[in-house]
Formats: C-alpha cells, sequence, structure tokens
C-alpha cells in the first residue's frame, strides 16, 4: 500500500489547516498599533504575516526585573519567512526588588490619577501597570537610537509587558556573549563602546545601566541593550550623575583588562558632546 504521506508538502498547507501547539501562539504582530511597531522601514527580516505562528524555544536568562525568551516567529511551510526573536518580558507579579529607581522616572508623566496612585503604593495593579510602563519605556529608547544609528537590537514591536526584538546570536539560537565574558581585541572593543556612549550623549542621553552585562559582542560588533531607564542628562536631576556613573563603570572594567581609560576624560567627552 502506498504511504499517504510520502508526498506531503508542507507548501501546500493552507491557513485553515494550521492550529498552534504547545507553546505557540498566533503571531501578535496584527494586533499591534502602528506606534507598537518599529521605525520603519522594517528590515526585510521582519515576519509580517498573519499567518505566522510564535513558538516558544526556552529562556535565554531570568532577570531581576524581565524574564528574556527565544522565540521563532515563522509561516509554516515557508522556510523564507523565519525569523528568531528575543522576548522580554517585563513581570508583573513582584517588582518590590525593581531595582530601577525612581530617579529614572522623575520628569514622565502619568496621566491617569488611578495609576499614579497605584504605582505610588506598589499595589498589584501598581506592579501590572509598572511592568507594561518599563516596557514601553524599552521599546520607545530602542526606536529612539536605532533611528539615531546607535548598535541596539531593531525593536520589532511592543505589546503590554512584552517587548519583542531582534535577536543577537546565531541561526541555531546561542545569544551572543556579554561582554563580561569576552577577552580578546578588548581595545577595540572599548572604542566601539566609546563610540556608543557619543551616540548616547550627542542625543542628550545617558544609558544610565551600562555595564559589561548590558553589551553583547556579536561577530566583532558591540551591541548595546537593556535601555528602559536611559536618562536625559540635562532634564533629569540625576542626569550627571548617571553619565558619570556610566563612565566609571565602563572604565573601571576596561581598566582591570589593561585597556588604557580614564572615566573622568570620557565623563568630560561625553559632556561636551551633550551640549555640542
Ligand atoms: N536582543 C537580545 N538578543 C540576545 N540576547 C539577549 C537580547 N536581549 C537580552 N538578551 C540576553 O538576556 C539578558 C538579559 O537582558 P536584559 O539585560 O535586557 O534584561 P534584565 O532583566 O535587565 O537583566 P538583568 O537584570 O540581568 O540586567 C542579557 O544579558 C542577554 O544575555
Ligand atoms: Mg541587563
Amino acid at each position: 500500500m502506498s504511504d499517504p504521506f510520502a508526498s506531503f508538502d508542507a507548501s501546500s498547507l493552507s491557513f485553515a489547516d494550521v492550529e498552534p501547539g504547545e507553546g505557540q501562539r498566533w503571531t501578535t504582530w496584527p494586533a499591534t498599533i502602528p506606534t507598537q511597531r518599529g521605525p520603519q522601514p522594517w528590515p526585510a527580516w521582519v515576519v509580517t504575516d498573519a499567518g505566522a505562528l510564535d513558538t516558544e524555544l526556552g529562556i535565554l536568562k531570568t532577570g531581576k526585573e524581565a524574564d528574556v525568551f527565544l522565540l521563532e516567529r515563522a509561516v509554516p511551510g515557508d522556510a523564507a519567512q523565519r525569523t528568531l526573536l528575543a522576548a522580554k518580558r517585563y513581570r508583573g507579579s513582584d517588582h518590590s526588588s525593581f531595582h530601577r529607581s525612581s530617579v529614572y522616572t522623575e520628569g514622565r508623566n502619568t496621566r491617569n490619577t488611578r495609576d499614579a496612585r497605584a504605582l505610588a503604593k506598589k499595589s498589584g495593579h501598581g506592579r501590572a501597570v509598572a511592568a507594561v510602563a518599563w516596557s514601553l519605556a524599552e521599546f520607545e529608547a530602542l526606536c529612539r537610537m536605532q533611528e539615531l544609528g546607535a548598535p541596539v537590537p531593531y525593536p520589532v514591536q511592543v505589546n503590554g509587558t512584552e517587548l519583542l526584538m531582534e535577536f543577537i546570536g546565531d541561526e541555531s539560537g546561542i545569544a551572543a556573549p556579554r561582554l563580561a565574558q569576552v577577552r580578546d581585541d578588548l581595545a577595540e572593543h572599548y572604542a566601539q563602546v566609546v563610540d556608543i556612549m557619543r551616540i548616547f550623549a550627542a542625543a542628550g542621553f545617558a544609558h544610565g545601566d551600562l555595564s559589561a552585562y548590558n553589551l553583547l559582542v556579536h561577530e566583532g560588533r558591540v551591541r548595546v541593550i537593556d535601555l528602559p531607564q536611559i536618562v536625559d542628562i540635562i532634564a533629569n536631576p540625576q542626569g550627571l550623575d548617571l553619565l558619570h556613573r556610566d563612565c566609571v563603570n565602563i572604565c573601571d572594567w576596561f581598566t582591570r583588562r589593561r585597556v588604557a581609560c580614564d572615566a573622568e576624560d570620557l565623563f568630560a567627552e561625553l559632556l561636551a558632546a551633550s551640549f555640542a
């Protein structure tokens, strides 16, 4: 008897034949509104087809306020429409250990007074509001820095507490190492980190939490991540202190690895760039 599946051709699958399995959902792209999508033109690899499935491929890292997962977004049967994404999900549950203190948020408005009160009280509702606000803040920071030409992961979309961005790593899903794990070419990496800090400063911003853990090294290029707390150097009362702290963190790390650099010189240069 002939095998009825022998000639099965996945490309003949139609939309109606596919159902999300375990660890899958329909793509959330169609549900996002334009302001929740990354800057145009969308890179060619962004899958916008409503027939795509999102598949959970595992956890990349659990953090203090958010967990980062590896997600595949792909159109079943269409090998050309498959991409890996990093899904950063802010936790709504327990932000009691949230280390990004209110210094970062000074000057930001919360229009809804119920939300403002809930945030202040750190109630359950307040924590949920904070998780949504932080993912939106990070998405907007990524968009802004992407448009300024900083090497950030391309921000694909934000949806509630979930931010989807370009996965920095290889095709098999292995994430790029953090700078903290890299031993080679450190002088070159330092130069690239300074370039990144210059782009931020020229736009009036400091990263605010810059360290060898928030820099990834992929194919010889340094990429900066984890931007929800970027600060306006001048408008934020802590702006100068946070810029200075970024300079000290970075120069301490490189100095310990015998790369010649000076935090005060770097701070002065970036400050000048922010006023230019
Ligand atoms: N776009 C990405 N591509 C590949 N890996 C990523 C990406 N974004 C984040 N990661 C991985 O997840 C880790 C945590 O990401 P991130 O720093 O944004 O979150 P976090 O919650 O602030 O974590 P932490 O509390 O450890 O700082 C990163 O160090 C990196 O290893
Ligand atoms: Mg981080």
